[in-house]
């Protein structure tokens, strides 16, 4: 097993990797500025897992953009760091239109220093969070890899600059093994109810919007559109369990260490779609709660249909999606109902 790093460790994705890495038997050092999450996250992640001393799970506070933190990160670990798990990064469609000098410098500039210290600590293997926001409007569905890469969104164009580095950096140095992971739309908990999805303020995304109006957080939902081009009008996503996502990770992870340097790229989504009514249905039957909503207005940036085509994951890593849309729902509202107001008050 390996000694790995994993900066933005405490966030959402992060939390659920840092918990299959663990599983997978990794030792981990974790770099989080809890800009958007917290330290408790880890502590809960390490009692999930029943970690008995922290040797295998070191936390540090600290930026990518730090040369010293990272530096310190590299050193933190009990034996030098081998592979990278780049999770940190700020991930708000709409919030980057309003904050595109904060994207490019947390995303772009961040990763940047992260893979210059990497090549400073002798370390050539990262696996990237990427996102298919960057495939922008695709033509038709499912999306295949090969898709152009089109963004419509800042944070789109900065996740696929870093893929642009990442692939300049592939042919310009031999050793380097890089997977990009293109995440369609990642929603759920660990069915324990421990660590989930904490939006700070009002949430962007459908599940944690849906699962705090049920919770009697929200008043009602609005749906963003009842006139797309789909079967029932609303628009349809490819949702994957935050889990399947994270063993995604640790597939990844373990292909480019017994495979030769390169640079891959997959989207990991579950190639089924679900309309935003589907979602809203799903989760009243799992959880025996009513959702309230309203239609209204279409929301800028959105698009009708985004369904990933996964055959290349599961061709080369043997992974696939196994979580089903009610287990999505069940484990999101054992979360939401465990944690009413998020870590916020959380010990
Ligand atoms: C899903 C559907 C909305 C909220 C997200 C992230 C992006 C990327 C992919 C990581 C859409 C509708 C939503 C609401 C609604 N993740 N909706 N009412 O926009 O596909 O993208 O996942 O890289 O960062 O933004 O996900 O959950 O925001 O929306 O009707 O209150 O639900 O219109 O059709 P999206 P989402």
């Amino acid at each position: 097993m390996a000694q790995l790093l994993i900066t933005g460790g405490a966030g959402f994705i992060g939390s659920h990797t840092c918990f299959s890495l663990l599983e997978a038997g990794h030792n981990l050092v974790v770099l989080d500025n809890y800009s958007n999450s917290s330290s408790v996250v880890l502590r809960r992640v390490a009692e999930l897992v029943g970690l008995k001393d922290c040797k295998r799970l070191k936390v540090l506070q600290g930026d990518i953009r730090s040369k010293e933190d990272l530096d310190k990160a590299f050193s933190a670990g009990e034996e030098p760091v081998t592979a990278v798990v780049h999770l940190a990064g700020l991930k708000a469609v709409g919030e980057s239109f309003n904050r595109p000098l904060d994207y490019w410098d947390v995303n772009v500039t961040g990763s940047h220093s992260l893979l210059r210290s990497m090549q400073r600590h002798g370390c050539r293997t990262i696996v990237f969070s990427s996102t298919a926001t960057l495939y922008g409007l695709p033509k038709e569905v499912p999306i295949p890899e090969t898709f152009a890469v089109q963004p419509i969104n800042p944070y789109g164009h900065t996740k696929a600059a870093v893929e642009q580095l990442l692939g300049n950096l592939v042919n310009s140095e031999p050793g380097w093994r890089i997977a990009c992971l293109r995440y369609f739309n990642p929603v759920g908990a660990h069915p324990s109810g421990r660590i989930g999805e904490d939006p700070s303020g009002v949430p962007n995304n459908l599940f944690p919007f849906v699962s705090q109006v049920a919770v009697g957080r929200r008043q009602e939902l609005q749906v963003f559109g009842a006139d797309w081009p789909t079967p029932d009008g609303s628009a349809v996503r490819d949702y994957i369990h935050v889990l399947d996502l994270a063993e995604g990770h640790s597939a990844a992870l373990e292909f480019l260490q017994r495979e030769k340097p390169q640079l891959l790229i997959l989207n990991l989504g579950s190639g089924r779609g679900y309309s935003v009514f589907e979602v809203v249905r799903a989760f009243e039957q799992a959880t025996g709660r009513e959702v309230p909503y309203r239609i209204a207005n279409r929301r800028v940036g959105d698009v009708a249909c985004s369904i990933a085509d996964p055959r290349v994951a599961q061709e080369l890593l043997g992974w696939q999606t196994k979580r089903t849309l009610e287990e999505m729902c069940q484990d999101s509202w054992s979360w939401q109902q465990a944690n009413p107001l998020g870590y916020g008050c959380a010990e």
